[in-house]
């Protein structure tokens, strides 16, 4: 919505606050079906980042869902906005220098362009966790598919609500096949240009 009245201040530049951090922000983003392993694989990868002296921050589908978006239930319209105001507060990671790890099922190209379009081209990193349904069912960690299909959830992303396979990720991984480590090397490995500190000086120096 276009808003009147309103005058954004234009703050430090982003380029600033990463020359103090010593990275280059990105928004990685983790989308494909409850169970997975976008969550898994999202901490085992901050987990590897801190490692090497990154600073990283993962938004996740149930902790987000706890709190800024404690109003939003799973429609489609829900759903969209729960992934508007989470690549807004991702935008803002971003803008901070920080290495941001998105874990959402985002089930709709439109609501993964929405995010892309938010972020900005150049910062979204999707990454489709294309693990089998039949996998993800099996699973089955949290017992939601058997509520889904025992008729207990509505609204279920692959039993009773579609999900898109999306058009154009940047990198594609199904946890049925490479394990955790294999998975996160893949992934550090794709990533490696974005996150890596550019030449740039830190203006509050000059
Ligand atoms: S999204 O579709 O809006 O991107 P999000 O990733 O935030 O979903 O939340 C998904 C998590 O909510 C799932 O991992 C699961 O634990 C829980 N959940 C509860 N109800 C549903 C449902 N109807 N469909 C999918 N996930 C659900």
């Amino acid at each position: 919505m276009k808003q009147e009245n309103i005058y954004p201040v234009e703050t430090l530049p982003r380029t600033a606050r990463e020359a103090l951090l010593g990275q280059h922000a990105v928004m990685i983003w983790f989308t494909g079906l409850s169970g997975s392993g976008k969550s898994t694989l999202a901490l085992a990868l901050e987990r590897r980042l801190h490692g090497e002296g990154r600073l990283c921050r993962v938004l996740d589908g149930d902790n987000i869902r706890s709190g800024i978006n404690n109003n939003l239930g799973f429609s489609l319209d829900d759903r969209h906005e729960n992934i508007r105001r989470i690549a807004e507060v991702g935008k803002l990671f971003v803008d901070t220098g920080v290495i941001t790890i998105a874990a959402f099922i985002s089930p709709t190209d439109r609501m993964r362009e929405l995010a892309r379009g938010i972020i900005g081209e150049e910062d979204f990193f999707e990454i489709y966790v294309d693990t089998p349904l039949e996998v993800c069912e099996a699973r089955d960690v949290k017992g939601l598919y058997k509520k889904a299909r025992a008729g207990l959830i509505k609204e279920f992303t692959g039993v009773n609500s579609d999900f898109e396979v999306p058009a154009r990720p940047n990198l594609t991984i199904d946890t049925s096949k490479v394990s955790l480590d294999e998975g996160v090397d893949i992934i550090m490995k794709a990533i490696g240009g974005h996150i890596a500190a550019r030449q740039i000086t830190n203006i509050c120096k000059q």
